[in-house]
């Protein structure tokens, strides 16, 4: 019967990892997933994390199952972080949210919802989005179509089709929105942008869902959530998939969380059962530890400082590389003007090489970045940074 199956391509950008690993060059460099590395080129255990670990090893009773939905004391501090402690979703109680093993596992749960309780939705992504998105609801059965977003020859946001594009969909649609530092283009909306958006949800009835993953890497995880605290203050209704993968360097636990928030409680109540449903027949329940480190760290004013300040620095290291990488690149002669990529946000830069270059940029140098042309800036330091200024001034 196995003899009947065909190879499944490799995955864009975790599949690049089984072809760096198996790569023999001692200078090749992966820019590839989206994982922080400091100076050392090393991705390293936060010290909060550290911290929050020895705690937790010396005080865990019991290793039991959480519930269906997870770790109490965690759903119970991801909301105000998302939302804002003063948000009037929390006082409520329009919302609930359930731990998800990562943003993946969050966005998939997602997924089954629309599909299974929704009925009938088309999901839209941007063009382009996380090279993820589309095999996710693909997968819950539900049909994908795509909005405008960037605009390739400004490399820039192409507001006003976005725009244009949402206010086309309506009831029967849902849309996936980047809650801040778009992947794979790091370039988000303003603020004023945001507010036009949830006119057109409000306006067309479209569901928005949105994919936090990166919150803390653009400015710092207030202002990072302006978009989305807008839009849960104006629509009655809302999906948020978060990720603690990269803004807590927590990749391996797998610890995100969906939250949905409802016109009134009971309709929150009732959304949950479905998840809990959905979740139970998939995987159960969530195992624990990233959902306990998370909070205790959230829990304790002093480890949540310390976490917010090692937060602050994985963003300006990876502000520092950008100015390095354009700067860099001016100064081996390469054409263009390269401040589009200090302009964008979070852990990537949509660099705008092509698929030859990029292929190029593997074969002869040991360079890998995803055939988008999307670079992980996280990724550079200032070892690495001279090899990859030279290699991409040869294939340019
Ligand atoms: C990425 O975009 O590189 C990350 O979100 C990791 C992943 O799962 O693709």
């Amino acid at each position: 019967m196995f003899e009947k199956i065909e190879f499944a391509p490799a995955d864009p950008i975790l599949g690049l990892n089984e072809a760096f690993r198996a790569d023999p060059r001692n200078d090749k460099v992966n820019l590839g997933v989206g994982v922080y590395k400091d100076e050392a080129g090393q991705t390293p255990v936060l010290n909060c994390v550290k911290q929050a670990e020895a705690r937790i090893l010396a005080d865990q009773q019991s290793k039991s199952y959480l519930g269906i939905d997870g770790h109490v004391q965690y759903r119970a501090l991801v909301q105000p972080l998302l939302l804002g402690e003063a948000h009037p979703v929390l006082a409520t109680k329009r919302a609930h949210t359930i731990q998800a093993p990562g943003g993946t596992g969050a966005l998939r749960i997602a997924g089954d919802f629309i599909a299974s309780c929704l009925g009938g939705k088309k999901v839209w992504i941007s063009n382009p989005s996380w090279a993820n998105h589309r095999g996710i609801f693909e997968t819950a059965g539900l049909e994908v179509g795509e909005y405008r977003y960037y605009d390739a020859a400004a490399k820039a946001l192409n507001f006003d089709a976005m725009l244009a594009d949402l206010d086309q969909l309506g009831a029967d649609d849902v849309v996936i929105l980047h809650g801040c530092c778009h992947n794979p283009s790091g370039i988000d909306p303003t603020l004023a942008q945001w507010q036009l958006l949830a006119q057109s949800a409000k306006r067309n009835g479209w569901l928005p869902l949105f994919d936090f993953a990166y919150q803390g890497f653009a400015q710092d995880v207030e202002s990072d959530a302006a978009g989305l605290r807008h839009f849960a203050s104006e629509l009655p209704e809302l999906l948020v998939a978060n990720s603690f993968s990269k803004n807590f360097g927590l990749y391996n636990e797998r610890i995100g969380a969906l939250t949905v928030i409802a016109a009134e409680q009971e309709g929150a109540d009732r959304a949950l059962s479905q998840v809990k449903r959905i979740v139970r027949a998939n995987y159960s329940n969530p195992p624990s530890h990233g959902a306990e480190v998370v909070a205790t760290i959230l829990a304790c004013p002093q480890l949540k400082a310390l976490w917010l300040e090692e937060l602050a620095q994985m963003c300006l290291r990876i502000r520092r590389m950008r100015t390095e990488l354009a700067d860099g690149l001016l100064a081996a002669g390469v054409a263009g003007d390269f401040s589009f990529i200090e302009a964008q946000n979070g852990m990537f830069s949509f660099s705008g090489l092509n698929k030859a270059q990029v292929a190029r940029l593997k074969e002869e140098f040991g360079i890998y970045i995803v055939g988008s042309g999307r670079i992980n800036v996280a990724g550079l330091t200032p070892d690495n940074l001279p090899k990859i200024i030279q290699a991409i001034a040869a294939v340019s």
